[in-house]
């Protein structure tokens, strides 16, 4: 399947190095003039191997967490040594004094949260050394993200802000010399496409990576194939091919090579007198390594990675160690030994590949899903913590907001603050072990801490930014309602008038259905010119009313559609009004609300607007069908929810692994899926903005299927949890849809929320998979859409998600995501503790939606990328009670700034 690029890598990497060299090459130009010592950061400071010779570039690293078992503070000062002997200050302290003592070695760093944060507390002498040591090509930043982000269920945006920050605090403080020019995935658990696309975009030259399938890496290695060029792109086209390296052993070192005080492992002793002496043997191995190493990759380039999780808390142990590994293996090459030992860096591994001259296989799908053997299949993290998963994605999309009405507010310096908490935090929650949902829970509460902080430091930004923007005289004092997703806000259930702010980041203008929280009554709402804009009162689902924590005194949702222009701002006024007012305020109220005992025998209840219909079965209230009325395509589908029983193991071979907060391995000794069967208990509610079918399925499982009057798609919120165990069953969640689309193998889903890739059930485009594993090794990361299409009938049936999920097509005409887990054992992989989340001593409930859309192949694109922007960065809502509402409503009015 591997066909070969026919050009060699370095005309195809010609073009970037091209560009490398000449930057290089300025800046030393420039830097010579102001007397400086030459900069040899570049490619020019490459060690050079020896000719003829296996030339070995070792890399001396470390692997920091932006927060696991411990929380990112914790780390940084190494403080909870009992959880982790682990402080990342010691570490780059005596990197630094290691580094100087020998002009030979190399190091790279790679997480600028943890950099930054030591770096602002050196002192001048100090700054000085490192800039020495990084203008030398002694220290080079590598990657350079604010931490190491999962590529499974982050969204691209969220990466490359990630990026933008730590990129831009190196080059702020080195210049060129910091510039990262290789991209360092060790550690994520899986690879995305978008990813390779970011990174070629980035500017960067290659990408390492550390986890791919086991299956494929041993394919891989047998076909000396471990190295490529990715195809990061179908529509961008060599601007996002990127080279891809997967290194030997993960990021760590060989087998009995971990010379870190940590690992407790044998240095090289090498006085002869003693009985302990060892480098005969130490010798003998590592040639070894390095032999069975040469016959996996294709030139006579090898890289072996020195390091491991928060290594080099004491640098001198590690490199006193590797210099006499170094010393006594070069020595051997006296006696015709071809093994070269030494210290490198992997953008200098990259030149010499580069320099090789050799042909690169191409690879265009991606490295997902990652399982490092039979039963450990990685997907299980794709769902796992989906109220952080949520809150993430909430975050990252009002930074983008809180960025954007800063820039256009021009608030100046004073606001950076502010912006920066908020980038910082959602560049941590990028991190593979905080998004992931693997780390540690009170790490977990801490990135939540982080965002919300975050959170309110923009919202004060946002507030100031508006008010500028709408230059009224005296300030707005402006409130936030974070917890409208359990409809709760302190504002409009208690005030009998509001006036609310719309911000729409989109460049397009917007219509959105706004939903507020409200006590039951009538209510008014007053748009730009006064308009009269239509409302509908719906009483709240009684299973929302009893969610544990919420407190509210809203019993009612109150809906109306606002109109947002382009990158801008529209206001609403909402008022409570008497039930004497005039008639026209009555319309605000359901229509007709229907329990199933007021259906007829065999009558369906059809829930429908212009372009869509919903029938569902009158005895179950069961969604039977789907037909867009405008194409006229029709489809059987039905909705059910269900679960996968979580194995239980002692983790202590493959067939005894659980599944825990990283891992997903339904039980499926009797049968995989059981399906939580509804009792059939339904209600309908039908407005003028809107009809819905609201599901009881259990006491744990409800859902409201809702229709708005003007959209083209179909809203599946449900609501699912305290998740029960009093079975010591550990469960997965599934909502299931069921159709009669003719789809055969193939699925959809997206990649970081940008491209598509094509996914075949129980089949890998690169190597021949051995399923083991019929349900875990079909589920695929979600970040915000999956779809299957009926080709005979040219319709796509595509559903959005809020967060990221795993989602797969098990059967023919049937998706499914997995909204929710509660596991009761761990799955060893590190995290020592079974991802059983619990908030107020219950399990915890989650609210989602999954958005469906039904159309024809040909227009469905265009259309869930809309919906699909409009939903990631959906309208913030500001909230103020105003008192002389309609002079400030006039100042406010309607106002797009682009
Ligand atoms: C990098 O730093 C230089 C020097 O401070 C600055 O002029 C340039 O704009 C920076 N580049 C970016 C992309 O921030
Ligand atoms: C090298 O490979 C052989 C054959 O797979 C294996 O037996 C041996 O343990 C390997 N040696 C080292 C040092 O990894
Ligand atoms: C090279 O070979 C000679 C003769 O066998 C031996 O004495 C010497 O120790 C060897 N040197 C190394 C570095 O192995
Ligand atoms: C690279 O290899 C090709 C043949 O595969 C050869 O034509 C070309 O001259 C080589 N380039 C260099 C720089 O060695
Ligand atoms: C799967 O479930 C069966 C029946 O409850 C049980 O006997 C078996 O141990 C379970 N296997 C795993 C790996 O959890
Ligand atoms: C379903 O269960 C709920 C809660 O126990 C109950 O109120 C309802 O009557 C039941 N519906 C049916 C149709 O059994
Ligand atoms: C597939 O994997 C299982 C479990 O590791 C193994 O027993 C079986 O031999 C493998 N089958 C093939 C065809 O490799
Ligand atoms: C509502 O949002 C908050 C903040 O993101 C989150 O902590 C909570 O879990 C969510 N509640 C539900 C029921 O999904
Ligand atoms: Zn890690």
């Amino acid at each position: 399947m591997n066909k070969c690029l026919l050009i060699a890598l370095w005309i195809f990497l010609l073009q970037y190095f091209h560009v490398g060299n000449c930057v290089v090459a300025a800046q030393w130009r420039k830097v010579k003039r102001r007397g400086d010592p030459p900069a040899m950061c570049g490619y020019d400071s490459c060690p050079s191997g020896k000719p003829g010779m296996v030339n070995v570039h070792i890399i001396a690293h470390t692997h920091n967490d932006v927060g696991w078992l411990k929380t990112v503070d914790q780390y940084y000062y190494g403080s909870r040594g009992n959880i982790q002997i682990a402080g990342v200050q010691y570490i780059l302290d005596s990197v630094v004094d290691a580094l100087m003592e020998d002009e030979s070695r190399r190091f790279i760093y790679v997480e600028t949260a943890f950099f930054w944060r030591w770096w602002l507390q050196q002192d001048d002498q100090m700054h000085h050394t490192v800039h020495r040591l990084v203008k030398e090509g002694r220290l080079e930043f590598i990657s350079g993200g604010w931490s190491m982000n999962d590529e499974a269920v982050t969204h691209y945006s969220s990466i490359i802000d990630n990026f933008a920050w730590g990129l831009r605090k190196l080059n702020d403080t080195f210049g060129l010399c910091g510039r990262p020019k290789v991209g360092w995935q060790i550690d994520p658990f899986g690879h995305s496409r978008e990813q390779a696309a970011i990174f070629a975009m980035l500017g960067f030259d290659g990408a390492f990576l550390g986890r791919i399938d086991q299956q494929d890496k041993d394919t891989r290695a047998a076909e000396k194939t471990m190295e490529m060029v990715w195809e990061g792109s179908d529509s961008l086209g060599q601007a996002a091919d990127l080279f891809t390296g997967i290194l030997p052993n993960v990021y760590w070192p060989p087998a009995t090579f971990c010379f870190d005080l940590l690992c407790g492992e044998q240095p090289i002793m090498d006085d002869p007198r003693l009985s302990d002496y060892n480098v005969d043997e130490r010798v003998d191995t590592f040639i070894q390594v390095v032999q069975n190493q040469t016959k996996m990759y294709a030139t006579n380039n090898l890289v072996i990675t020195m390091g491991n999780d928060f290594n080099y808390q004491q640098a001198n142990v590690w490199f006193k160690n590797m210099d006499k590994l170094f010393k006594y293996v070069n020595a051997r090459q006296a006696n015709g030994s071809n093994i070269n030992l030494f210290y490198s860096t992997p953008s200098c591994y990259l030149k010499a590949l580069n320099q090789a001259n050799v042909s690169w296989p191409v690879k265009n799908d991606d490295f997902l899903p990652y399982a490092s053997g039979a039963h450990t299949y990685w997907t299980g993290f794709f769902s796992s913590r989906p109220a952080f998963k949520r809150m993430e994605r909430e975050a990252s999309s009002f930074l983008a907001q809180c960025k954007q009405i800063d820039a256009l507010a021009g608030l100046g310096p004073q606001d950076q603050h502010e912006v920066a908490q908020l980038r910082e935090a959602v560049g941590v929650a990028q991190h593979h072990d905080a998004i992931t949902g693997t780390e540690r829970q009170h790490v977990a509460d801490d990135y939540a801490r982080q965002l919300a902080e975050g959170i309110g430091e923009c919202q004060d930004v946002v507030a100031d930014g508006i008010n500028k923007l709408s230059k009224v005289s005296s300030p707005i004092q402006y409130q936030f309602c974070d917890l409208l997703n359990i409809s709760q806000c302190h504002v409009t259930e208690n005030l009998g008038q509001t006036t609310i702010v719309l911000w729409n980041s989109l460049s397009r203008t917007v219509n959105h259905y706004v939903r507020l929280p409200v006590k039951d009554g009538d209510y008014s709402v007053t748009g730009a010119g006064n308009s009269d804009v239509p409302v509908q009162i719906t009483p709240l689902p009684k299973e929302l009313l009893t969610i544990p924590g919420r407190i509210s005194a809203a019993t009612h949702e109150l809906t109306f559609r606002a109109k947002l222009p382009p990158v801008g701002f529209a206001t609403y006024l909402i008022k409570k009004v008497s039930k004497s007012r005039p008639k026209k305020y009555n319309r605000g109220r359901v229509l007709q609300r229907t329990a199933r005992s007021d259906y007829l025998q065999n009558e369906d209840v059809v829930v429908q607007n212009e372009f869509l219909s919903l029938a569902f079965d009158q005895a179950t209230g069961a969604l039977k069908s789907l037909t867009n009325l405008e194409s006229k395509d029709s489809i059987a589908i039905s909705q059910s929810f269900g679960y996968y029983i979580g194995s239980v193991g002692d983790n202590s071979k493959e067939e005894l692994r659980a599944a825990g907060a990283y891992i997903s391995r339904p039980n499926c000794s009797d049968g995989c899926w059981k399906e939580l069967k509804s009792n059939g208990s339904y209600e309908v509610v039908k407005g003028a903005l809107g009809q819905e079918v609201r599901q009881y399925i259990n006491p744990w499982i409800s859902q409201v299927i809702r229709l708005h009057t003007t959209s083209k798609h179909v809203n599946f919120e449900w609501q699912v949890g305290p998740i029960p165990i009093g079975d010591d069953v550990g469960k997965e969640i599934i909502s299931r849809f069921s159709t009669s689309m003719k789809t055969g193998e193939e699925f959809w889903t997206d990649s970081n929320g940008r491209q598509n890739i094509r996914r075949v059930r129980n089949f890998r485009s690169t190597f021949k998979i051995n399923i083991t594993e019929p349900v875990a090794s079909n589920y695929y990361p979600v970040v915000d859409r999956l779809f299957v299409r009926d080709n005979g009938q040219k319709t796509q049936l595509t559903i959005l998600t809020d967060r990221a999920q795993g989602g797969a097509s098990l059967n023919e005409g049937q998706v499914e995501l997995m909204v929710h887990r509660r596991l009761l054992v761990d799955d060893w992989l590190g995290v020592s503790e079974p991802l059983n989340e619990v908030g107020l001593g219950q399990g915890l409930v989650i609210r989602g939606t999954h958005r469906l859309i039904l159309a024809k192949i040909d227009k469905s694109a265009a259309r869930y990328r809309a919906l699909s922007q409009a939903s990631y960065w959906h309208p913030t809502i500001l909230f103020t009670a105003v008192t002389t509402q309609e002079s400030r409503l006039e100042a406010l009015k309607q106002s797009s700034v682009s």
